[in-house]
């Protein structure tokens, strides 16, 4: 049995920054699936909003990001992290982390990308690849910090809790178990404060803008431990993924519209004009529903991002990253339209918890992605994510820190993992092709658009896989597939039933049965608990 003062798990923007942080204070483990640099916040490239410049205010982020989440925002939440955004961005400068400038009159001053929903600029950015270069700056720093042990390769199975353990009365988080793909060992790992910061979903849809990582563990492992799971009807579609045979899951940056990209149909007709007052950069629910309408009513399988305006050299230096994949694939962006679909992007529902990412499990924290403080409400604005990853992961710390002495109580023993006499998995078909049905099924049932028929579909067929999924999870070795598979099954069925709960449209959701929202009955958080 491994013991740490502290267990993130997750090395992304919140995970690492958590991290530092809490290795002021004791020993850290870090666990992750693959590599540390695998994770969404290596593919973000926006940026990270933050109020900087004399031409906005707190007040106007504020309101852009109500705006956006529909009226399910906590309106504390928001103003407590918007304010507190200019300090989490000294900190990610004192890692090293540089936001691109421009020559202002005489002197530098931080170049403002805008994104949809924002009534101003200020997005920070580095280029086009800004979540890869603050996942690099905190890499490197925490391999600097002695403290801190990351564990790669390394997948989080389920949590140890007091209840579980018999000890219902006083529930809490006690560790967890954790696969060392190396080895195929499961380790038992001890710590009061564990701190899930595993991200989103991504996966649960057939095209999404993530990377493979991000299937849903830290929701699924929180709900079978019995903590309540807010919002998870509201998956973000973002409205522009690149439309490409080899290169399915990359992202054409809202960037590219807030420097004018416009989008249009086959014919070239700018489109977004028709569905609302800021075209192509109306919030992203917006857009993505308006695409969804405009293929299904065109029969075409894809539409235009056009941003052919914009010299070939602005272009290449602003959006290097786009450029040169976009231009290996044969598309030239500065001469012609990118072709572009909506993909599953942001799960803005997760593990419900407070301003500092405390959920109901006591020594259990859930911050980032996978967290539901409030922040996004029914629908993100764009660039918020990154921000809330890293105001919430400091606030956590802090927390953990007043709330959870140093010393360990160990009246509780904890008991290794069981394998018994399981074999390997031999039918590795069966978990690809339940791999691909949830994701396919997810993809037309639980999408832009929902209508109970589609949803009540989805959760007979989910049903039907969950069973077939527990019965391989107990009768075989575990393995990642195998685990990764258990997790997006439990989320694609949590998102269902929150779907259905929902009997209106709101942000995110949208459903044809009910298109109107209902602000009597509904304005209120979705939250389902097995507890
Ligand atoms: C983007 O670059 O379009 C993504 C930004 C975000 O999702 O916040």
């Amino acid at each position: 049995m491994k013991e740490f003062d502290f267990v993130v798990v997750g090395s992304g923007i919140a995970g690492l920054s958590f991290a530092l942080k809490a290795a002021q204070h004791g020993s850290v483990a870090v666990i992750t699936k693959r590599k540390g640099a695998d994770s969404n916040t290596a593919w973000a490239q926006g940026g990270i909003a933050c109020v900087t410049s004399d031409e906005d205010s707190f007040e106007l982020h504020v309101r852009d990001t109500l705006e956006a989440g529909a009226g399910l925002c906590d309106e504390k939440v928001v103003r407590t992290i918007v304010t507190e955004a200019p300090e989490a961005i000294r900190e990610l400068m004192e890692v090293g982390v540089h936001f691109d400038e421009r020559d202002v009159t005489g002197h530098r001053e931080l170049d403002l990308g805008r994104e949809g929903g924002h009534s101003k600029r200020r997005v920070l950015h580095v280029q086009d690849v800004t979540g890869r270069e603050i996942e690099n700056k905190l890499l490197a720093a925490l391999g600097r910090s002695p403290r801190v042990q990351l564990l790669e390769n390394h997948t989080a199975i389920d949590l140890i809790t007091a209840a579980k353990l018999g000890f219902a009365t006083e529930d809490r988080c006690l560790g967890l178990y954790s696969l060392d793909e190396k080895t195929g060992e499961v380790e038992t790992i001890r710590s009061d404060r564990v701190v899930l910061a595993t991200g989103g979903c991504g996966k649960v849809y057939l095209y999404t803008t993530n990377p493979a990582v991000a299937t849903g563990d830290g929701v699924a492992m929180a709900w079978r431990a019995g903590v309540a799971i807010a919002n998870m009807e509201f998956v973000q579609f973002h409205p522009t993924c690149l439309f490409h045979a080899e290169q399915r899951s990359f992202l054409i940056s809202e960037a590219v519209r807030g420097e004018g990209g416009i989008l249009r149909d086959a014919r070239g007709e700018d489109f977004m004009s028709r569905y609302h007052a800021r075209g192509s950069l109306a919030p992203r629910d917006v857009v993505a529903r308006a695409i969804d309408a405009e293929i299904k009513r065109s029969g075409a399988q894809c539409v235009y991002l056009d941003i052919t305006h914009k010299p070939e050299a602005f272009l290449r230096e602003r959006f290097p990253h786009i450029f040169e994949t976009c231009l290996q694939l044969g598309i030239d962006m500065s001469r012609q339209p990118i072709p572009v679909v909506p993909a599953a992007h942001y799960q803005c529902g997760g593990i419900k918890t407070d301003i500092n990412g405390a959920s109901n499990l006591r020594g259990l924290y859930a911050i980032g992605e996978v967290g539901c403080t409030g922040l996004h409400g029914a629908n993100r604005l764009a660039s918020n994510s990154l921000l809330e990853g890293v105001v919430v992961a400091r606030r956590a710390c802090e927390a953990l820190v007043r709330e959870f002495p140093k010393e360990q109580d160990h009246k509780i023993a904890l008991p290794e993992w069981v394998s018994g006499n399981v074999q390997d998995v031999d039918e590795l078909v069966v978990i690809y092709h339940n791999w691909d049905e949830i994701r396919r099924l997810m993809w037309d049932y639980v999408g832009v658009v929902r209508s109970d028929k589609r949803l009540q579909r989805a959760a007979s067929r989910l049903r039907n896989l969950q069973r077939e999924i527990r019965e391989f999870y107990w009768n075989f070795k575990v393995s990642v597939d195998l685990l990764e598979l258990r997790n997006l099954a439990t989320v694609a069925a949590l998102i269902v039933d929150s779907a259905l709960l929902r009997k209106e449209s709101r942000g995110l959701h949208y459903t044809l049965d009910y298109p109107q929202t209902d602000e009597a009955h509904f304005r209120r958080d979705t939250v389902l608990s097995r507890g």
